[in-house]
This record gives C-alpha cells, structure tokens and sequence, in this order.
C-alpha cells in the first residue's frame, strides 16, 4: 500500500474537482470504501476497494467515507484511527494524518465520528449525491438523519430536493482514460501478453488446464500485478466452449486446442486477454481454418475502432466476415436470409463484440446514448473479442468441426489517429503460435 507518486496524487486531485463540476451549488457527495466481506469467523475474503471510491481518493483501505463539497472545493476523509494493536496483526493504517498528508484530504476524522458528524455536514444541502443502487445501507443512514433533520428545518433557506445517484456520474468520466491510467492499462497488457507466451511455451499435452493457470499466474504476480483481473479460464477443447468456465481441472489432450482468457490488474487496472492455441503446437487444418476466420473477423473488428465511429460497428464489421466464412465453409447457403443468419450466428457466436475495459474489467460507461449506438472517442479502452464455439453435439455445423471453441481478445485504445492494440505482444497468428510453442 506504498505512497502514491505526486502525479497519481494530482491525478485523483483533478478528478475530484471535474465530479464536482457536474454537480449544482449546494450539493454533496458520499462515497463509502468497498466492504470487507467475512469468508468465516475472523478471516475476509481478500480486500479490493470499490473501484469508484479509488477512483476518486487513491485511499484503498476499508472502513472509510469520502465526502465531496463542491462548493468549499473539499474532500473530507472518514477512515480508520491508527491502532497499533491492530497494524500488529494488519499491517500499516493510514490514520487521520495520513488521510491529510497522503490523500489530499482537507479534513479527516476517525470512521467512528461519521454519524454524528455526518448529520451536521448534510445540514442545509439541497442534494446529496451517493451511490443509489449499490449502497443500501448508506441510503438508508442518510434518510434516517434526513428525517431529523426535517423535523428541525421547516423554514430550510434552500430546500431539500432529494437523493441522486452519483454513480452515472463517475462512469462517464472513467469511460475516458487519462495518461496515467492509460500507462498503467498498457503495463497490465504487456505483462498479460507475457503470461499467454509463457502459457503457450510451458504447454503439454496431459498437462491440466490448472498448471496453465498457474503459469499465468507466475507472471502476472512476479511481474508487480497485485491480482488477477479475473479468474483465469484455461478450457481444453468443449470446455473451451463455456463462455466463464472457471474450473480448470480437467487434463488437456493431444490434438485439442485449449482457450485461455486471462489478464493481471496492474496498479488497479486490468487487462483482459485471450488466445486459443493446439495443445500440441500444431493446428490441424480444420483447426487452422476456423482459427484464421476468427482472426480475421476479430482483425476487422480492431479495423472498425476509430473516433467517431459507433461501438456497434465492431461488432457489424465482425458479423460481416463471419458470414462469409461460414457460406465459403458450405454452413450456410450462399442465398441465406437474414433470420436464418441471426439463428445460426447466435448459436455458435452468442455474444457481443466487447466492453469497455480500465478499472473494472468490464467497465463502467453507457454504451447507448439516445437510442443511438455510443461514437467512440480518443481515450476510451474496449476489448474486442469474437469467438466462435462448436461442442460436441452441435447439429448445425458438420462433426469435423466439433470440439473447438475458439475467442482471441485484445485491448484497444481509442486513439486520435484510429487506435493502439495495447496487447499485441501475445503471439496471435498462427505462424506466431506455433514458432512460440517449438521453442519450448
Ligand atoms: N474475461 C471476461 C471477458 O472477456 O469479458
Ligand atoms: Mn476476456
Ligand atoms: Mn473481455
């Protein structure tokens, strides 16, 4: 939980002062620390800070509520006291001096103040901001203090006009990425990108998806990642074909081909990759055919990625090449109708082209606006990811293509010029992954 550097510190400072531009004169933000949730008596399931309060505060201890005030331009930080007791079993707390000197924090109390304090700084706002869905046990605190205060306030100079939801708020402005995070994302791809190479080296047929998994692993931690953005998917042929198969226990077999989907969280920000490669190092020709469509399709669909364009024209351009493969493959009749396409495409292609991708893997931001499909803009991250699944059983595609479940997946910035494929490192063409898997 090192120090952060000035210019991260600046970077949540900004952020703080551009959430409060949205907002009108007299309101204020709440914004409570994700929850320590309890695995069994005194152990929790490990920590991770809500990725909005982190967003905003650079604080990633629990117990904690940030409060905004537009107005006066502050942050108050409620957090835990120091407690050498506990930092003997815990490690390090950030404490009240911490919060001011650490985390740009113009007041900070002890967590144990809020709701005594909490009732005196909602006084005389006519909007308190916070996030609606998600807390309801913060919602549920505000109201009640609300009510006694009403009770006091008949003749309030500015009236109270309700609760809002501060969450939409946030979303737009993490849709956009700014330099330090856009290096962070870029850090989190490279060093994912590493694990896949090192996954496709270190693979054997008998091998189990889980040694996979762990090689992974090794790298995303050994290399300053300080969690998996994900559980890893490792799938060995039909397994490949459930779409957030998390198991990983299952023996992968020669003349297979095995999906992995897999990236690290670096610096808070993850990656989201995936490649799917023989478990022996040599695709069959039907293995290589089926491959290369996907790869093309998925080349056409980081084509499609450039400012203006709308989200929905990754996907489009993914479907267009698809199609095609599928009546050159004789899957389809080459004077198909359109219903029959969207059946047969949603069998075997059941999702969409990608999402957006930063502190959440699958990010916060609309991806609609007005009916209309979002245009995207410079700054913005989005995976794009076709796949194409064909267990065994699949009656609409001939048995010589059975067992294959296929996706790669890559991270693209929206750039000025068009975009940047923060992944790319991870050997993707088939030239690519079979020179990497000789050299083992
Ligand atoms: N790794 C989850 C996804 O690709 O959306
Ligand atoms: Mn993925
Ligand atoms: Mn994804």
């Amino acid at each position: 939980m090192g120090r952060m550097t000035a210019d991260f510190k600046h970077d949540f400072k900004e952020r703080r002062k551009r959430c409060c531009a949205h907002l009108p004169p007299g309101s204020i933000v709440l914004l409570p620390a994700g929850p320590e949730v309890v695995r069994t008596a005194d152990q929790h399931y490990p920590y991770h800070q809500d990725n909005d309060f982190y967003y905003l505060t650079g604080f990633v201890e629990p117990e904690a509520l940030a409060i905004l005030l537009p107005d006066e331009q502050q942050l108050i930080l409620f957090n835990r006291p120091r407690d050498p007791a506990k930092e003997l079993w815990d490690g390090l707390r950030s404490g009240q001096d911490g919060a001011k000197r650490d985390h740009g924090a113009d007041h900070a109390y002890s967590i144990s103040e809020l709701s005594v304090k909490l009732a005196e700084l909602l006084a005389q706002r006519r909007r308190i901001y916070l996030p609606l869905l998600r807390s309801p046990q913060l919602v549920a605190q505000v109201l009640e203090i609300l009510g006694g205060l009403q009770a006091k306030s008949r003749k309030q100079e500015n009236p109270f006009e309700g609760l809002f939801d501060i969450a939409p708020i946030l979303a737009e402005m993490r849709v956009i990425k700014e330099a330090n995070e856009i290096n962070c994302m870029r850090n989190a791809a490279e060093i994912s990108a590493r694990a896949h190479a090192d996954a496709m080296r270190a693979c054997r047929p008998g091998m189990m998806e889980y040694e996979l998994a762990a090689v992974l692993k090794h790298r995303f931690y050994s290399e300053g990642c300080q969690n998996v953005a994900y559980p890893p998917i490792v799938g060995g042929g039909d397994n490949a074909c459930v779409l957030h198969y998390v198991n990983n226990n299952q023996p992968l077999r020669d003349g297979d081909l095995v999906l992995i989907d897999a990236g690290g969280e670096f610096n808070h920000y993850a990656a989201d990759i995936t490649r799917t490669f023989p478990v022996n190092g040599r695709f069959t020709p039907e293995q290589k055919a089926l491959y290369e469509l996907v790869l093309a399709a998925q080349q056409a669909g980081i084509d499609a990625v450039a400012p203006g364009q709308p989200f929905i024209a990754v996907q489009e351009a993914i479907v267009n090449v698809f199609i095609t493969g599928f009546i050159d493959f004789g899957w389809l009749p080459k004077d198909v109708g359109d219903q029959q396409v969207e059946a047969f495409c949603k069998k075997i292609y059941p999702h969409s082209s990608g999402h957006w991708l930063g502190l959440d893997v699958h990010d916060m931001g609309a991806y609609w606006h007005h009916g209309e499909s979002r245009a995207l803009v410079p700054g913005m991250v989005l995976t794009v990811e076709p796949g194409l699944y064909i267990p065994h059983g699949t009656t609409e595609v001939p048995e010589e293509w059975w067992g294959m479940g296929i996706r790669i997946e890559d991270d693209i910035l929206v750039t000025e010029q068009g975009n940047d494929n923060l992944s790319q490192d991870a050997p993707k063409t088939v030239v690519d992954i079979e020179a990497v898997m000789k050299k083992k």
